[in-house]
């Protein structure tokens, strides 16, 4: 049986990156709401309690039974986690005086207590609350320090019970890494047999199982996920697995045809179906961004329907749907603020079964697996590219013209980056076509033409992203090709925004 942590997740939007950090010590984990620990689970060798926005006072605070927890297996608190479990035993939580964000030292450590083993005195930890714990119950000890903060962490006596008040999950934690590991593999005493191999191997064992004789579909993107999600498959169930690959007419530059080549090689069953008319008569004159995400999401839906439809006894529809897809939100406000289109809809369309075969994988682990699979590597690094394509970054109405000319430019600016060693330093990369035109000179003509934005960020999730410093030397050599080179264009800006408040594309 695979052995497992749990993390129960009190709505800390550091809670996914507990679980990605216990993974990468090669122990399986799962994300599960605060209230819903599975007590029957007999794999369960540990628990950790996220952080949370709550402070424990407020009305509305996430809370969880601890009495069968604690005792019964080795608890670790994180920040609000701590602070449950301190003020639920009869401690005393407060506002901190200053709110306490940031970095911070360890100044005190018991080096007998088997959570600090190895960490060293004055390691950096990061801080991130607005409460703190001022006094903890007789039980409790005290086994790190910082110089604002007495209970930095504390160990229950007597049971496998500790928190601590700082964030080991994140990466300024200097000492997170070894303070996770002693708490999983030391005191839970974790295995750490979880691994891309191990993952291929029970995963192959359990599709042939589930899937028997069965006839699967599965839409390709082009992108990580869904490849792997094809390779894997491939590998289990040969050729009862039929990909479908729909051409929008928004794909980068020769990307169907390369994208489609490299699927053949990798011995998948491929229907490429070019459907970019289609797309673009349902688009035309229409300018609003929310709509075009819309018609661009219903006619995947129906071309994809309608090639399934074409195929003999589907049974299952797989898709490569990954874990922070899938962890139930505990998300307060629930705006949406743009609608990807390829999260939903198609199961209800079309009656079939589902197929998720990597749905418990960080993005990091779906590579590794894609690697130990023997894929090449340019698709496994590939960046992030939007269902919708270049729809979302041509401004204004879509024709087959404007496509043209943003498939020329960003062609540039991604094989620039690749050239100059600076593709997989970022985290995702593109241009976009902006509604404007302006005047500029060429040779004696006066033009009046498009400018075009580049957008490059890095970003560990897409969730908030940052631009990037490329050299000014890179984006000079960029610009000038792009207004020397494709035919409409003779403006270049560099997209310096922030997400938030900025988005990662631009519609
Ligand atoms: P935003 O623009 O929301 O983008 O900051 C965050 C990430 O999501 C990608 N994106 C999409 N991906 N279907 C997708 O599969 C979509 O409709 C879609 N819209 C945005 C975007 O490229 C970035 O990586």
């Amino acid at each position: 049986m695979q052995e497992k942590i749990i993390i129960l997740d009190f709505g800390s939007q550091t809670t996914q990156l507990i679980g990605r950090r216990v993974r990468e010590l090669g122990e399986y984990c799962e994300i599960i709401p605060y209230n819903k620990f599975p007590y029957d689970d007999s794999s369960v060798i540990g628990v950790i309690l996220s952080g949370s926005p709550f402070s424990v006072y407020d009305e509305k605070a996430f809370r969880t039974e601890l009495s069968r927890l604690r005792g019964h297996i080795p608890v670790l608190g994180i920040c609000y986690g701590a602070q449950f479990i301190a003020y639920t035993s009869g401690g005393t939580v407060e506002p901190a005086p200053s709110r306490e964000y940031g970095r911070a030292h360890l100044t005190e450590i018991d080096h007998a207590d088997p959570l600090m083993k190895d960490i060293e005195r004055g390691a950096q930890v990061w801080m991130s609350h607005g409460d703190t714990i001022t006094s903890i119950p007789a039980s409790f000890k005290t086994i790190a320090s910082t110089a604002e903060v007495p209970v930095a962490a504390y160990r229950v006596e007597g049971e496998k019970t500790w928190g601590v008040q700082f964030h080991p999950e994140v990466y300024h934690s200097e000492c997170g890494t070894q303070l996770l590991r002693n708490f999983v593999v030391d005191i839970c005493g974790g295995r750490q047999d979880w691994t891309a191999e191990s993952f291929i191997d029970s995963t192959v064992r359990e599709l042939r199982r589930t899937l028997g004789d069965d006839k699967v579909v599965l839409g390709l993107s082009g992108g990580v996920d869904s490849s792997v999600a094809a390779v894997l498959l491939n590998r289990a169930i040969g050729k009862n697995l039929t990909c479908i690959f729909v051409d929008h007419g928004m794909l980068r530059k020769d990307e169907f045809r390369n994208v489609l080549k490299d699927y053949e090689g990798l011995g998948l069953n491929v229907i490429g179906v070019d459907a970019s008319e289609e797309f673009f008569t349902n688009l035309a004159g229409v300018t609003e961004p929310e709509r075009k995400r819309k018609i661009i999401g219903k006619g995947f839906i129906d071309v994809f329907d309608r090639e399934a439809h074409k195929l003999k006894d589907v049974k299952w529809l797989a898709q490569g749907t990954i874990y922070p897809d899938c962890i139930e939100s505990l998300s307060i406000t629930g705006t949406t603020i743009k609608s990807h289109h390829n999260v939903g809809g198609l199961p209800e369309k079309m009656n079939l079964s589902l197929c998720e075969p990597l749905r418990l994988l960080f993005k990091d682990e779906v590579r590794r697996v894609g690697r130990q699979l023997g894929m090449p590597e340019h698709l496994i690094t590939r960046h992030p590219f939007p269902g919708p394509g270049l729809a979302v970054r041509i401004l204004g109405d879509i024709t087959p013209e404007k496509v043209r000319i943003l498939q020329e430019a960003d062609d540039i600016f991604i094989r620039s980056l690749r050239e100059d060693g600076l593709y997989d330093s970022v985290w995702q990369a593109g241009v976009i076509l902006l509604s404007v035109q302006s005047v500029g000179v060429m040779g004696d003509e006066r033009t009046y033409e498009r400018a075009v934005a580049l957008r490059a960020v890095t970003s560990t999730d897409g969730m908030t992203a940052d631009w990037v410093h490329l050299p000014y030397e890179f984006l000079a050599k960029v610009s000038n090709e792009i207004i020397n080179k494709v035919k409409g264009v003779n403006r270049v800006c560099y997209d310096i925004s922030s997400k938030p408040p900025a988005t990662i594309e631009w519609e």
